[in-house]
């Protein structure tokens, strides 16, 4: 099935990302908060704690917003986000996946009336029964990760699913248990990074400390799961995958600088924490603010890690990024690409498109911006016509690498982020002379001085 195409001048990943991160941000405090607030909320309830007990009070509200509102509505705005710029991929992924996507929805309904009814419910039911229901929230809200982290890690190491497409063979996939570990730790270290400024308005000075403490020592155990998950996380990748950001000369070296940069926030937020939790008279709003765009950093600069290596896949061995399937490049390549993709050559703001142009639209654009991310008028700006259609035609070539690495065979794809160009030899001819006259006037100008 083919979908219409929708440019963005920024790039679609990046809008992605913009939308993806906020939400993931926000859902992961949602987690992480209702684990936290139910564990302190039992304790204060046993040992009759009146400051932990108003701190865990003075907290709901926040996660209510948080998780029921925020959430809900960043939730909504990745699947407008993601099913405008990949509808492919949504369109597969929801196929694959729909009971899974059913689960989350009820667990998530099920966040939002707890959450609901726990923040309601202050002074008004017994302290059992309020617990029951911070525990009901924590547990639906993390069964809403271990859900979604199945079609998450899906994406990148689809493990056994190739060959025998069973939908656990998907979701249990080799980066799924160490993917809910990274991602428990930082829910827990995000929890306490925003708790703390809750505690912080405690009146009393020792209480104010004590609770500092204990924030600060869930924060620092947070950080420490996330960064063994992070690790197990990497080792189970596969090498065609560690090859990318990892070892001494990555093939992303953005990437690999992304990585060495999140561990060092990585370490910052720790070293915070343990400040925090050994003199907790310290703490304070510069403290915890820092401590919080630290704990957000780490998951941000995963996100973008683990989203940076699945190129050039959409769905890892399945699907590119740009939507061709792995199983239809020989038929594309007789076929041409536009005989798939029939909206490339419309919609393109009422102008006509040229050749040339739809095949970068359907083929490149998912990466691609033209000036902006990845902007192929510069990257393009050394190639004439002849030089495009030879490199278009290496990376044609290269489909047959990326076929054989996926049927097993240990093959090394020359372009190894970029998806294997597909068409026509017409249709690459049209899109080598759209990439040269990219920059005609340039060339012109250089034409005229002579
Ligand atoms: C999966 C995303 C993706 C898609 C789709 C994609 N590219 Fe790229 N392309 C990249 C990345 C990443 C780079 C590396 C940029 C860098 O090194 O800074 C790149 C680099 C390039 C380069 C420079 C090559 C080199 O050897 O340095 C050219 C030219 C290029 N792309 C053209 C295209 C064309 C034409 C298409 C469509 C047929 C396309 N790309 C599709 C991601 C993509």
């Amino acid at each position: 099935m083919d979908y219409p195409i929708r440019e963005f001048a920024m790039g679609g990943g990046i809008l992605i990302a913009v939308v993806a991160i906020l939400h993931v941000v926000v859902s992961h405090f949602a987690v992480g908060g209702g684990l936290v607030l139910a564990v302190l909320e039992t304790a204060a309830v046993r040992r009759d704690d009146r400051p932990m007990r108003d701190l865990v009070k003075r907290a709901s509200k926040i996660l209510l917003l948080l998780s029921t509102v925020f959430g809900a509505i960043s939730g909504v705005g990745i699947w407008f986000t993601i099913g405008v710029v990949h509808p492919a991929a949504t369109s597969s992924l929801i196929h694959t996946f729909v009971w899974a996507w059913a689960t989350e929805w009820a667990f998530f309904l099920l966040e939002v009336v707890t959450a609901l009814a726990w923040v309601a419910t202050w002074e008004k039911v017994s302290p059992r029964t309020h617990l029951l229901l911070i525990w009901l929230y924590a547990f639906a809200a993390f069964l809403s990760l271990v859900v979604i982290q199945g079609i998450l890690g899906f994406m990148l190491t689809p493990g056994a699913f190739a060959s025998t497409a069973s939908f656990f063979d998907g979701f249990l996939n080799p980066t799924y248990l160490p993917g809910i570990l990274f991602r428990t730790g930082a829910c827990l270290a995000l929890a306490a990074a925003w708790m703390a400024f809750a505690a912080l308005r405690e009146r009393d000075r020792a209480a104010r400390a004590r609770l500092s403490r204990v924030l600060g020592a869930i924060g620092a155990l947070g950080l420490a799961v996330a960064a063994a998950g992070w690790i197990v996380w990497e080792r189970a990748l596969p090498g065609s995958v560690q090859h990318l950001f990892l070892g001494e000369k990555p093939l992303l070296a953005a990437l690999a600088t992304g990585r060495t940069h999140t561990f060092r926030v990585l370490l910052v937020a720790a070293l915070l924490a343990l400040l925090v939790t050994a003199l907790p008279r310290l703490q304070s709003w510069p403290i915890a603010l820092l401590a919080l765009v630290a704990s957000a950093g780490v998951l941000a600069g995963y996100e973008r890690v683990r989203e940076g290596v699945r190129k050039p896949w959409v769905i890892a061995e399945q699907m590119f990024s740009n939507g061709v399937l792995l199983t239809e490049l020989d038929t594309l390549n007789e076929k041409g690409i536009l005989s798939k993709a029939v909206w490339a050559t419309k919609e393109a703001g009422g102008r006509e498109v040229t050749m040339g142009e739809a095949v970068f639209r359907a083929e490149c654009s998912s990466c691609h911006t033209r000036d902006g991310y990845l902007g192929i008028r510069k990257i393009a700006s050394a190639m004439d016509a002849d030089f495009a259609a030879m490199f278009l035609t290496a990376l044609r070539d290269d489909g047959a690498n990326w076929k054989a690495r996926a049927a097993g065979q240990d093959v090394k794809p020359d372009y190894p982020f970029m998806p294997p160009f597909v068409g026509t030899d017409e249709e690459r001819n049209a899109l080598a002379g759209w990439l040269a006259s990219l920059n005609a006037p340039q060339a012109a100008e250089v034409a005229g001085a002579r």
